[in-house]
Order: C-alpha cells, then sequence, then structure tokens
C-alpha cells in the first residue's frame, strides 16, 4: 500500500484528502509523528504532540451511498477497538458515535471526511487518533480530566509500531467483511463493544438538548433514545454519559 509518513504535518487528514482528490489508491495512508493543527470533530481541535500517539489517515472508496458513510465511521471504530484491547488488554470500549473510551476517559477520536458527488462516494478519509504513550502531565488542562492514553490505563508503555500494524490489519478485516458480508456483523459487534447502550445520556445537539435512555443503534448508525416523549433518534452530535 502508499504509505506517506511525516515527522510534522498540520493534519494527516488534509494531506489525505489531497492525496485522495489527486486519485491515490484506495489503502492510502498518512501517518505523522506530531501534527501541529490536528482537527476533531464539531470544529475542535485534536492534541497530537511528537511521537506520543498514532496520528493516522486513510483513504477508502468504499461502494456505499453517500448517506451510508456513517458506516465508515462505526466499522472504524470497531477494528481500532479489537487492536487496542488485543494488543494492550486495556479494556476499551465503544461510545456513540466513534470514540474509544478506557475507564470512562477518551484514548481514541475518529475524524471521517468524506467527498461525494450526485449519489456516488468519490472518497472517504478515515482520520484516527489513539492516544498511546501520553503520561498524566502531557495533556492540556482543558482535556486532563476526560482524556488518557494507552499507556496509562494498561500501565506500560506501548509499542506503537505494534499497535499500528494491528489497527491496520484490523481495518482490512472489518472493511472486507462488510464488502462480503453486509454490515449486520459490524452492527453487531458495536453494540456489543458499547459503553453508551443502557446507559442514561444526555444530547447535545445543534438544535436541541435532551436526556434520556440509549436503547439502540439502527441500521444507519443512528443512535435511538427512549424519552417520556417517545424513540429520539440522533444522528450526528455528542452525547454525554450521565453518572
Ligand atoms: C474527535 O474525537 O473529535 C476526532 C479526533 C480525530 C483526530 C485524528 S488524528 C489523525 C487525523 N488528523 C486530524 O487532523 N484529525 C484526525
Amino acid at each position: 500500500r502508499e504509505v506517506h509518513y511525516f515527522s510534522e504535518i498540520d493534519s494527516t487528514n488534509n494531506a489525505a484528502k489531497k492525496l485522495a482528490a489527486d486519485g491515490c489508491p484506495e489503502g492510502t495512508i498518512v501517518v505523522a509523528e506530531e501534527q501541529l493543527t490536528g482537527r476533531g470533530r464539531l470544529a475542535r481541535g485534536w492534541y497530537s504532540p511528537f511521537g506520543k500517539g498514532i496520528w493516522l489517515s486513510v483513504v477508502l472508496r468504499p461502494p456505499f451511498a453517500p448517506m451510508e458513510a456513517a458506516k465508515c465511521t462505526l466499522m472504524a471504530a470497531v477494528g481500532i477497538n479489537r487492536a487496542i484491547n488485543a494488543v494492550t488488554g486495556a479494556g476499551c470500549g465503544i461510545k456513540w458515535p466513534n470514540d474509544i473510551l478506557c475507564k470512562d476517559r477518551k484514548v481514541v477520536g475518529i475524524l471521517t471526511e468524506m467527498s461525494a458527488e450526485m449519489d456516488a462516494i468519490n472518497y472517504v478519509v478515515i482520520g484516527i487518533g489513539v492516544n498511546v504513550n501520553m503520561e498524566e502531565q502531557d495533556f492540556p488542562e482543558e482535556i486532563a480530566a476526560t482524556a488518557t492514553s494507552l499507556a496509562m490505563a494498561a500501565g506500560c508503555r506501548i509499542p506503537r509500531m505494534k499497535l499500528l500494524t494491528a489497527i491496520l490489519a484490523e481495518l482490512e478485516n472489518v472493511y472486507s467483511t462488510v464488502k462480503t458480508s453486509g454490515f449486520a456483523p459490524i452492527l453487531a459487534e458495536w453494540k456489543n463493544q458499547s459503553v453508551t447502550l443502557g446507559q442514561q445520556v444526555a444530547v447535545n445537539g445543534i438544535d436541541r438538548n435532551f436526556t434520556g435512555l440509549a436503547v439502540d443503534i439502527d441500521a444507519d448508525g443512528a443512535l435511538l433514545i427512549k424519552t417520556p416523549q417517545g424513540i429520539e433518534r440522533v444522528l450526528a452530535g455528542d452525547v454525554s454519559i450521565r453518572p
């Protein structure tokens, strides 16, 4: 596969989008030691210090309709969660839609970006940030209470190359499962690994805020929340799990 490695870069997602727009093959990856302006969801930044994490973007050209792009994120979360648990034994789970948590704190964020025209996807860039070897004091104050690293969770340093190799192998596995057997097996595994389902959650939507019980995720990856008014369906946004 095509691998683009950088010591430092603005954002691996930016580089991957340029490569994808220029026609790079599916499976091309961009990986960097440090991101100067790593990007998170909802216009947030992503803290990406030198040598302490895996800052990775993967280019896919999936045969899905543009509306199904959320499947890429869910599928990636399942693959990454498998790899992390296999390599570190840290016991991580998936928080809807695309975070991986360890002991209630975030270790992985996924930012999926898509280019589509008419009814076909041109490319999908799956951006993956894994906090691997940070120590408690490494995190900026704003995220110190909510973020953690695999090393902190596992109690030992994690070899990044071994983890990166495992992540890429599992991403290939989940992607070929989706292409050969459809999305159902991945959705089932997502539900099984979920730390969101069965919890009281608060939804911070763009136009609405409410609370309820997260009961299921539907075939499109939307979260279904039971409220006194009925079942609410949330396709995008943020949920927090209430203690
Ligand atoms: C989030 O949880 O808000 C998503 C964070 C995604 C971070 C990764 S790091 C590699 C890739 N490049 C970026 O600029 N962002 C993603």
